[in-house]
């Protein structure tokens, strides 16, 4: 079930520049170098290796559009997203703290690639462990003389979840507040000198001016942003070739993929797989399944996709087999709930990480997830008339997503309604007034080792302003 032989995550850290050249590092750099820039895009894509940061999109064609888009200010920018704040997920520091040489040389692949002068790693000011781990290995390469004169910057961002979003990220890199805005990033990208007059709430150098309007054929310093693992698979498949990578996974979802495991599991994990893997054998073998006399209830993939139900964890894990399953792969970090969990318990708990993280700029977004969150409150504290707050969860359900600049309350609705539609007992449960637990865990990570997983003790302490109160915040009047 893990994978044969380590690609991107080694069984040891590698934690020199030597011991990187010593496992075949920067032979995937200098052959994108010698291929050019069409023939390395070109690999990419015949590897077909889709974004490991969430949504799966095709790095070949994301790669394509950037390089195909002329940049009518300055140069093009690499990011690298290494943000990872969904829950569940714990891959990218993982493959941070194991493999920085190998991400970083995805990078400059990149660079070299698009003709971008520099790079951007933006991670967390918090993951103390992964900044030392990336910022000296970055040194060693810039002082080996491999980075061919590409500039490589740390940025260390906030702890919100929004800032993981990569139009928040640009945001941040320039130094605002993780506020998503209306353009990707392959058209409006960083530090842009004619700024779209009212589409940035920052006040930095993209957010006066009204002078230009990019379009995709001409952007504005476009920017490539990949996650962490998506540039670990670019330099090995630029090692290994696009054979090698397509021999393992699916069709549609080719190679490894590290996935997180957590939840009520006997022990947390992170391990490389090779994609297509029966969801609930990788489960088992990873982490021991459920306790004991225990059964799995229902699987979430993080908080960005609909829940599995129990029935479906024969499927592989695979980007098409688990949409088709009725969920999807997301950033493969998998959250487990046994058979004790009521479901409606579980989905006050993404509800109201969803309505906390929200960034307000989009009044349905941060209204309708503050009001589903107080009604899922309600029904779980057993307070309130229980049909009045199901009406409001519905009826805020079908306009959460109006007018929204970004997917946060898409996955509020979708995660929210599959768990309360997948798990009709639970919810009749809670109708019928019987309390339930206002403290399951929805493990937003800060540490996995050695099988326990370490969950962020601050975040119920986060109100929706994003200020922290020093007793854990409720959010209906009524609950107790
Ligand atoms: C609310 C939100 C949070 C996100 N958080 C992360 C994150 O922590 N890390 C990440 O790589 N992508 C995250 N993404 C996805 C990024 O916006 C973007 O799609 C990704 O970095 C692209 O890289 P990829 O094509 O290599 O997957 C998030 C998206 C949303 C909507
Ligand atoms: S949809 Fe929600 S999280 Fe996204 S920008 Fe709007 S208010 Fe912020």
């Amino acid at each position: 079930m893990i994978a044969r032989s380590a690609h991107a995550l080694p069984r040891q850290p590698i934690s020199s520049l030597l011991e990187h050249l010593e496992a075949g590092g920067l032979d995937g750099l200098r052959r994108a170098r010698a291929l050019g820039p069409d023939a390395t895009i070109d690999l990419i894509g015949e590897a077909g290796i889709r974004g490991r940061g969430g949504a799966g999109f095709p790095a070949g064609r994301k790669w394509r559009g950037i390089a195909g888009a002329l940049s009518n200010r300055g140069g093009r920018f690499v990011v690298v997203n290494a943000a990872e704040g969904e829950p569940g997920t714990f891959k990218d520091r993982a493959l941070l703290r194991a493999n920085p040489y190998l991400v970083i040389e995805g990078a400059l692949v990149a660079a070299a690639t698009l003709s971008a002068p520099r790079i951007v790693i933006a991670t967390k000011a918090s993951y103390r462990t992964e900044l030392q781990a990336i910022t000296s290995a970055a040194a060693e390469l810039i002082a080996g003389g491999h980075t061919d004169g590409v500039e490589i910057t740390v940025v260390e961002g906030p702890d919100h979840y929004l800032y993981g979003e990569e139009t928040a990220m640009l945001e941040v890199i320039e130094g605002e507040d993780p506020l998503p805005r209306h353009l990707p990033p392959y058209q409006y990208g960083l530090f842009t000198t004619s700024p779209q007059l009212g589409w940035s709430a920052g006040s930095g150098p993209s957010a006066g001016g009204a002078e230009a309007n990019p379009t995709p054929d001409q952007a504005d310093n476009p920017v490539l942003v990949n996650n962490v693992e998506t540039y670990a698979h670019v330099a090995l498949v630029c090692r290994n070739g696009a054979d090698w990578y397509r021999s393992m996974g699916t069709d549609q979802s080719p190679g490894p993929t590290i996935v997180t495991v957590s939840g009520d599991v006997q022990r947390a994990a992170v391990a490389e797989i090779e994609l297509g893997q029966p969801l609930g054998e990788v489960i088992d073998e990873l982490s021991g399944g459920p306790g004991s006399g225990r059964t799995i209830k229902a699987v979430l993939s993080g908080v960005s996709n609909p829940a599995l139900t129990a029935d479906k964890l024969d499927a592989p894990i695979s980007h098409e087999h688990l949409i088709e399953a009725g969920g999807g792969l997301g950033s493969a970090g998998f959250i487990v709930y046994d058979d004790t969990r009521n479901m409606v318990d579980v989905a006050y708990q993404v509800a109201r990480f969803l309505h906390v993280e929200s960034c307000g700029q989009c009044n349905p977004c941060k209204t309708g997830t503050g009001d589903i969150t107080t009604a899922l409150e309600g029904l779980v504290a057993g307070t309130g008339e229980p049909s009045a707050h199901l009406t409001v969860i519905e009826r805020r359900l079908t306009t959460v997503t109006d007018a929204s600049r970004c997917y946060l309350p898409t996955q509020a609705k979708q995660l929210v309604a599959s768990l309360l539609r997948l798990h009709p007992d639970d919810l009749a449960e809670r109708l019928a007034g019987r309390p339930g637990d206002l403290d399951v865990v929805l493990p937003k990570l800060v540490d996995l080792a050695d099988g326990v997983a370490i969950v962020d003790p601050r975040q119920h302490h986060k109100q929706a302003d994003w200020t922290y109160r020093e007793t854990p915040v409720r959010f209906s009047p009524n609950a107790r």
